[in-house]
C-alpha cells in the first residue's frame, strides 16, 4: 500500500505544486499542506505563490479566488462538488437587479461568491477585513452581499453607515441559536466564548469575541484563559486542541461541521496531484473584473 503522505510530497515536488488548506480542512489535510489559515491569508498567499500548480483544499469559490489572482497558475479543487452554499446564495443577476434599485452605491461583496458575483462588485472583503473595508469606502449607503449576518454586524461597528444586505447566510453557522450560547455560558461559565460573525446576529451579541476562523485561533492561543467555547466550524476546534494540548476547547453547537470542507480527504489530496485535477477555469469575461475587485481589497488590507 502506498503511503499517501510520502507521495503527496514527492508530487508536489515533481508538479512544482504548493498545497493551501482553510482552517476547516481535516487534520489529515492540514497536515500536508503548505499554508493553512483563513480566507484572507489564503487569497494572499495564492496571489505571491511563485509555483506552477496550486492545490487549493477547500471549496470552489475559494479555489476561483486563487485563480483570478494567480491567472496564470493551474488551481486544483481536489473534490469537485465542494461548493458553498452561501456563495450560491446570489447569482450575478440578482446583483444587477438590486444595484439597479441603488444606482451608484458600491458593493461589497463577502469573498464567499462567485466570480461573476466579483466581477459585478466594487470590492472584496473576508470577515477578517469587512470592517476596514467598509470603513475604507466614502460613501455612506453600501450594498453588501450576499452574506446578511456579516453585514450586519459589519453594520453595527459603523453606525455611520447605511448597508443595504442581501439576504444570504452560511446554513451550517445558521444552526446555532441565541439559546444555545446561553446554555453554555451556565455549563461554563468561565470559558471564553468566541464565534465567527457568519452566526446570526443574536448569537453574535452574545459573544466575547467576534472574529475570523484565524483571529479566533489567535485569540486562543495569546489569551491568559483556558477554556474556550468555539462558534464556528468544528476544524477550527480540532486545530486548537491539537495546538494547545494544555487549553480546554468545546464546539458551540454540534451542527458546526461543513460538509463541503470535510469532503477533501488526504486521498482527494493525492488523486488531485496525481491525476491533475479538478482544474478551475475562471470564464475570461469575468476574470479582469474578479481581480480588481480582489485587488481592492489586498490594497486596504
Ligand atoms: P474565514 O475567512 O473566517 O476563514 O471564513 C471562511 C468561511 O467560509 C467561514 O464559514
Amino acid at each position: 500500500m502506498i503511503d499517501l503522505t510520502t507521495e503527496i510530497q514527492r508530487l508536489k515536488q515533481d508538479r512544482n505544486a504548493v498545497i493551501l488548506a482553510h482552517n476547516y480542512q481535516l487534520d489529515e489535510v492540514q497536515r500536508v499542506a503548505d499554508y493553512v489559515g483563513d480566507s484572507l491569508y489564503l487569497s494572499k498567499v495564492a496571489a505571491n505563490s511563485k509555483q506552477d500548480v496550486i492545490v487549493f483544499c477547500g471549496v470552489r469559490f475559494m479555489a476561483e479566488t486563487a485563480k483570478i489572482l494567480s491567472p496564470t497558475k493551474t488551481v486544483l479543487l481536489p473534490e469537485k462538488d465542494a461548493g458553498c452554499p452561501l456563495a450560491e446564495m446570489i447569482t450575478a443577476e440578482g446583483l444587477r437587479t438590486l444595484k439597479s434599485k441603488h444606482p451608484g452605491v458600491p458593493v461589497v461583496c463577502y469573498i464567499n461568491s462567485s466570480a461573476e458575483v466579483k466581477a459585478e462588485s466594487d470590492i472584496c472583503c473576508t470577515s477578517a477585513n469587512a470592517v476596514k473595508i467598509v470603513a475604507s469606502l466614502s460613501d455612506r449607503k453600501v450594498i453588501f452581499v450576499p452574506d446578511e449576518n456579516l453585514g450586519d454586524y459589519v453594520a453595527k461597528q459603523i453606525p455611520e453607515k447605511e448597508l443595504i444586505l442581501w439576504k444570504g447566510h452560511c446554513v451550517t453557522h445558521a444552526k446555532v441559536k441565541a439559546e444555545d450560547v446561553k446554555q453554555v455560558r451556565e455549563l461554563y461559565p468561565a470559558a471564553k466564548i468566541l464565534i465567527h460573525p457568519e452566526c446570526n446576529p443574536a448569537v453574535v451579541k452574545l459573544a466575547d469575541f467576534v472574529g475570523s476562523t484565524s483571529e479566533i485561533i489567535r485569540y486562543a492561543e495569546e489569551s491568559e484563559e483556558s477554556t474556550f467555547v468555539i462558534g464556528t466550524e468544528m476544524g477550527v476546534v480540532c486545530t486548537l486542541r491539537e495546538t494547545l494540548p494544555n487549553k480546554q476547547f468545546f464546539l458551540l453547537h454540534p451542527g458546526l461541521v461543513c460538509p463541503n470542507m470535510k469532503k477533501t480527504r488526504l486521498e482527494s489530496v493525492y488523486q488531485a496531484l496525481h491525476n491533475h485535477q479538478y482544474e478551475i477555469d475562471v470564464e475570461q469575461e469575468h476574470i479582469l473584473s474578479a481581480q480588481r475587485t480582489l485587488e481592492r481589497m489586498l490594497e486596504v488590507v
